[in-house]
């Protein structure tokens, strides 16, 4: 009884290590394919320019299904560049790219990256007392602050979708109300690593 016991318990083990060199495995795989991806995604699928996402630490089981669609639209930009993959090939990618976040690599930091930008760019207007503050209502003291909005334009971020964020309206529109308003725009780099941290979840981190 209780040998089998142990017996099922190290087949269990058995089980789960092999599940994780697989998976290894498929990103290792993943990585040796990925270069035909990285001139347009980006080093370390970070994102190339506005038109091209960030693959960095999403989902693998999403991005498959990219992948997979893609395939099937033969004559669509990203069609054309699956057409000489396998199925496998695709699972691979998906599991190399989506991977990049668990090692860190490419995963943009709310602390690091983005704090600096909104403090020298941004707060001299957007806190209490400042004149954006005054006008809009909206305060970019803190993570949370930011993530609240306005009560006139809503929610600013919407965690996973840039495209749908209207903080990227405000930093990019062509206009006098571009921000930081009355000054030189963002650089492109400050740009790209704002869109990238909100397509991986824009999380407290
Ligand atoms: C010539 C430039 C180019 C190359 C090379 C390229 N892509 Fe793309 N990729 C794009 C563009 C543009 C889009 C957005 C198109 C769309 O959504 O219809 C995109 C979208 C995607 C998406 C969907 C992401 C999302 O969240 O919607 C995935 C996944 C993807 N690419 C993976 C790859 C992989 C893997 C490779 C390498 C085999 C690759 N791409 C190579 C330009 C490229
Ligand atoms: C020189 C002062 C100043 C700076 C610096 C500034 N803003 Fe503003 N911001 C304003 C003013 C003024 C308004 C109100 C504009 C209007 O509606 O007339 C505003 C409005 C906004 C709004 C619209 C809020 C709403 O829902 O109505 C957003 C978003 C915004 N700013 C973001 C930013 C960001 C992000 C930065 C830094 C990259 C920034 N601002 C830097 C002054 C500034």
């Amino acid at each position: 009884m209780k040998k089998s016991l142990l017996l099922m318990l190290a087949m269990a083990l058995g089980a789960v290590g092999s599940a994780t060199a697989s998976e290894e495995g498929a990103v290792q795989r993943g990585a040796a394919k990925a270069f035909y991806c990285t001139g347009c995604h980006g080093y370390n699928g970070m994102g190339g320019s506005t038109a091209v996402p960030v693959l960095a630490g999403k989902d693998k089981t999403y991005l498959v299904e990219k992948l997979m669609a893609f395939k099937k639209k033969k004559s669509s930009i990203m069609g054309l560049q699956l057409a000489k993959f396998k199925d496998g090939d695709l699972k691979d990618l998906a599991a190399y790219f989506s991977s990049l976040k668990a090692t860190g690599h490419g995963e943009a930091s709310f602390e690091r990256d983005i704090q600096p930008i909104i403090q020298w760019r941004c707060l001299s207007c957007h806190t209490a007392g400042g004149e954006g503050e005054a006008k809009s209502g909206l305060s970019l003291a803190s993570y949370a602050d930011l993530m609240e909005g306005t009560e006139q334009g809503g929610e600013l971020i919407v965690p996973g979708s840039a495209a749908n964020s209207s903080f990227m309206v405000m930093v990019t529109r062509k206009d006098h109300l571009r921000m930081p308003f009355g000054a030189p725009p963002l650089a492109d780099d400050e740009i790209r690593v704002i869109r990238s941290w909100i397509e991986q979840g824009a999380k407290n981190n």
